[in-house]
Formats: C-alpha cells, sequence, structure tokens
C-alpha cells in the first residue's frame, strides 16, 4: 500500500493515518512530524522551519523533498507507505512523480473551514509519537496525558487562531490545487483518488477508507 492522505490543516489526516499505518503495518511519513522533530533538536533545518511553521507559511519545496527522498531510501518503506501532509504543493507532487516514487491511492479527506477551526482550538499533541487527541471530540483517557506513556499533551504553537486562519489561506491557495492534478492522475491511470467526507466519528472515517480501499 502506497497511500497519500491530502487535505485542510486538522482535516484528521494524522488522525487516520495513525490508524492506517497500523493496518496495513506501513510507516507514516509525515514532513510535518519530521519538521518538529528537528526542531526539537535544535539543528540549523529545525530553526529555519519554526520560523516558517509559527507563522502559518509552507517550508521550501528543496527542504521538503530532499527529507522525503531520504526517508524513502529507509528498509521499512519496502512494504509500502503513507504520506501524510506531503506533497503540498504542485512543485512537491512533480519532484515526487520524477523521482518515480508511486502513489497507489490519493485519499482526500474534506472537511470545512469553520470545523477546522473548531478542531484545532481543541487539539492536544504528544509531540514526541505525533498522535493526536481533542479536549472534546477525542479526548486523552487522562485529561493532559498520552494514553500510551502518560506524557504530557501540548497545544501545537501554530494551532493559535491567527496561525490557523494563515494555515488555511495557504492551504486554498498552494495545496488544493493537489486535488485537481490527482483527480487528472487517477483518470490517466497513475492512482486511484478516492474523497471521504472527513466529518463524523473517526471510527466510522476510518471503516469508509477502508472500504473504498478494498474495492478495485
Ligand atoms: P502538519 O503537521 O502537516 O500540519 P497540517 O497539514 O496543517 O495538519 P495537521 O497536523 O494540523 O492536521 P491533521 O489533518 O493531521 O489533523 P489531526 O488528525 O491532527 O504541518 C505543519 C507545518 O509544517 C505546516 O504548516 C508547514 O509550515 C510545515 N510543513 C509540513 N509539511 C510540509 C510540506 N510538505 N511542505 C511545506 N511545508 C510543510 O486532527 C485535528 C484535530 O481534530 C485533532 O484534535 C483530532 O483529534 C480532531 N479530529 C480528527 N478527526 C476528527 C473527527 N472525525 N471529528 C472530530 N474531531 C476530529
Amino acid at each position: 500500500m502506497r497511500l497519500m492522505l491530502l487535505g485542510g490543516p486538522g482535516a484528521g489526516k494524522g488522525t487516520q493515518a495513525n490508524f492506517l499505518t497500523a493496518h496495513y503495518g506501513i510507516p507514516q511519513i509525515s514532513t510535518g512530524d519530521m519538521l518538529r522533530a528537528q526542531v526539537k533538536a535544535g539543528t540549523e533545518l529545525g530553526l529555519t522551519a519554526k520560523k516558517v511553521m509559527d507563522s502559518g507559511g509552507l517550508v521550501s519545496d528543496e527542504i521538503i523533498i530532499a527529507m522525503v527522498r531520504e526517508r524513502i531510501t529507509h528498509p521499512d518503506c519496502q512494504p509500502g507507505y503513507l504520506f501524510d501532509g506531503f506533497p503540498r504543493t504542485i512543485p512537491q507532487a512533480e519532484a515526487l512523480s520524477r523521482a518515480a516514487i508511486p502513489l497507489d491511492a490519493v485519499i482526500e479527506i474534506a472537511v470545512d473551514d469553520t470545523e477546522i477551526i473548531r478542531r484545532l482550538s481543541g487539539r492536544r499533541v504528544h509531540l514526541p509519537s505525533g498522535r493526536t487527541y481533542h479536549i472534546q471530540f477525542n479526548p486523552p483517557r487522562v485529561a493532559g496525558k498520552d494514553d500510551i506513556t502518560g506524557e504530557d499533551l501540548v497545544h501545537r504553537d501554530d494551532d493559535h487562531d491567527t496561525t490557523v486562519a494563515q494555515r488555511l489561506a495557504v492551504y486554498h491557495a498552494q495545496t488544493a490545487p493537489l486535488i485537481a492534478y490527482y483527480q487528472q492522475a487517477a483518470t490517466a491511470g497513475h492512482n486511484r483518488y478516492i474523497r471521504i467526507a472527513g466529518v463524523g466519528a473517526v471510527t466510522q472515517i476510518q471503516r469508509q477508507i477502508l472500504a473504498e480501499l478494498s474495492t478495485d
């Protein structure tokens, strides 16, 4: 399974990625998580990326493409992979295609902006693992603590209202054009294109994605 999740900030990509990667035994390649790991490690790349992420913009295509090209060579990607938050621009998608890194299915999780704002204001994250919760819609067993490790959850720096508005604007301008790009690629037989309404219970959305993936 070589999958890509496409959708706005807070559409539920990370939430569904946790489930799908466990189900198919494939790694999650989240460029957002990879960048946050660099920020945490205090690398030069992390310092540059943090400024861009906190402003709601996108990190440069060259940095992202180099990171993914290196990650995809790891042996755990042999049985497949799931891209979460990548590609995010047309040049990133074209670089993927040029590098002959295939996608079996692109899964769009469609959620409107009002719902996204509600979700991100209540999201809490376990930074070391990328596991996400919502204080109301998907709460951890113990408030403020990760279910698996019991460590603290945080409200991401880029989940505050003004940054979310900028992330949404950037999504509509630079990432949403990938919808038409991958629909056309599907028509040409390069990948399947699956559109799921991302509103409703997390488990219901999981079932819909699995049902779509299991049809030919
Ligand atoms: P990244 O970390 O990829 O952020 P994002 O795409 O904005 O996505 P999020 O992680 O915010 O949301 P999600 O869709 O995973 O939703 P989640 O499952 O958490 O990127 C961060 C930044 O890094 C970017 O802004 C950019 O600067 C940079 N970057 C990353 N990749 C890049 C790239 N390729 N190129 C350039 N720059 C890049 O869910 C959200 C909340 O909703 C959670 O609280 C969850 O519990 C809840 N929820 C989930 N599903 C449901 C449901 N069905 N009902 C109710 N609540 C739900």
